[in-house]
């Protein structure tokens, strides 16, 4: 009996913990599964310092592994954002302009040396963000599931400035938890966003090898992915 109210509910709005209480659960998760706006979010691209950083040149043309810039995406609940040094690495004076040395170049990577010297982060505007009653949304759990940055992210490594490509609503979630299958990959691929585009069209289309890749991942998925309301709200 102590569990009629647990914690999470208190992050939820009054009108849902009266209607859990009265357990009408599956009728209320279903008003929302369909109320919730589905696009409501996507191609939003707020303007960034310096014009935006541009992942087609770093991930897509110099092949830069995600990893080496949002380095705790497989150990965290939260994916980070790099610190100025880690751009400053490649981008300190006299460095980057023994391979390119043309002024414009120069000029476009200034605001990196400035902010370095000032010891100050480069002010970066978030892009994705879940609502504050969304406890918990764990990195980490997908990319070692097998859950590429692609299928959530969309084609980072083809972006001059990243933009919102799914939804995040809870549809959106809980669409994938449903029917994971459709969207594992190996788990050294999760971060070639190239190969996982092509390897997920073709399985879509039917390709008898990577639909039988996919069957193979799924069956060997250890957890089934949940769809209660306490996994994702407490
Ligand atoms: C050289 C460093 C670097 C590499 C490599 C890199 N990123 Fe980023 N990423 C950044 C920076 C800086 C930002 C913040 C600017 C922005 O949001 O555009 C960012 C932002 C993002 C965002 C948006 C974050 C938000 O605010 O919601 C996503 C998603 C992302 N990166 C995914 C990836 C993926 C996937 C890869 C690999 C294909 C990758 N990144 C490779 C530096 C990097
Ligand atoms: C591993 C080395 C490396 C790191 C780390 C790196 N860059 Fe670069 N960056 C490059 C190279 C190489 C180019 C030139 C590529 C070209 O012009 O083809 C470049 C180009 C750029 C440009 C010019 C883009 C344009 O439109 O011409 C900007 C701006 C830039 N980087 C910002 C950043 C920021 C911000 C970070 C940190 C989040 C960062 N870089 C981290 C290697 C790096
Ligand atoms: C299952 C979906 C999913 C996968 C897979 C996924 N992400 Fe995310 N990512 C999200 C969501 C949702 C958010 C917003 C989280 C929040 O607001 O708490 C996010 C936020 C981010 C952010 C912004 C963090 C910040 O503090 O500004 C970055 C960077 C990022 N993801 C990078 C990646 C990279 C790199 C990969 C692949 C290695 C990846 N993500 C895989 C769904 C995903
Ligand atoms: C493209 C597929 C996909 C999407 C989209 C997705 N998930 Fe998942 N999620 C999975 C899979 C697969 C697992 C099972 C991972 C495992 O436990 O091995 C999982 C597991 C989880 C878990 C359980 C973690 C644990 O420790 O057992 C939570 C919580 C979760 N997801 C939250 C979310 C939220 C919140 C969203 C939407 C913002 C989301 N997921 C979107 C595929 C997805
Ligand atoms: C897999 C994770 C997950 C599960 C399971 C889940 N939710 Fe959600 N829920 C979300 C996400 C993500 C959102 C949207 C957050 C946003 O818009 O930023 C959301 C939004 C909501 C909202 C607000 C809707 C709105 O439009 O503002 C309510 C209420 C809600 N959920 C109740 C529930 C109930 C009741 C259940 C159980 C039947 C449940 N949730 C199960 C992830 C989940």
């Amino acid at each position: 009996m102590s569990v009629i109210f647990p914690k999470w509910t208190n992050a939820l709005p009054t009108l849902l913990a009266v209607v859990v209480a009265g357990g009408a659960t599956t009728a209320v998760g279903g008003f929302w599964y369909y109320a919730t706006p589905k696009f409501y979010d996507v191609g939003y691209q707020p303007l960034q310092p310096g014009g935006g950083f541009n992942h087609q040149i770093h991930a897509g043309k110099l092949g830069m592994d995600c990893r080496y810039c949002h380095s705790n995406v497989e150990k965290s609940y939260e994916a980070n954002i790099p610190s100025v040094s880690v751009c400053y690495g490649c981008h300190a004076e006299g460095r980057l302009t023994q391979f390119t040395d043309s002024p414009v170049h120069v000029e476009k990577t200034a605001f990196i040396r400035d902010a370095y010297a000032r010891d100050e982060s480069i002010p970066w505007r978030r892009v994705h963000k879940l609502a504050d009653y969304v406890h918990n949304f764990p990195h980490q759990v997908h990319v070692a599931a097998g859950v590429s940055c692609y299928s959530c992210h969309g084609q980072i490594a083809g972006m001059p400035v990243v933009h919102q490509v799914q939804p995040l609503s809870m549809s959106w979630c809980l669409d994938c938890h449903a029917n994971p299958g459709d969207a594992l990959v190996p788990k050294d691929r999760v971060t070639d966003l190239i190969w996982v585009e092509k390897h997920l069209a073709d399985r879509a289309a039917g390709s008898a090898e990577a639909t039988n890749i996919g069957k193979a991942l799924l069956e060997s998925l250890e957890r089934t992915p949940p769809d209660n309301c306490g996994a994702c709200h407490y």
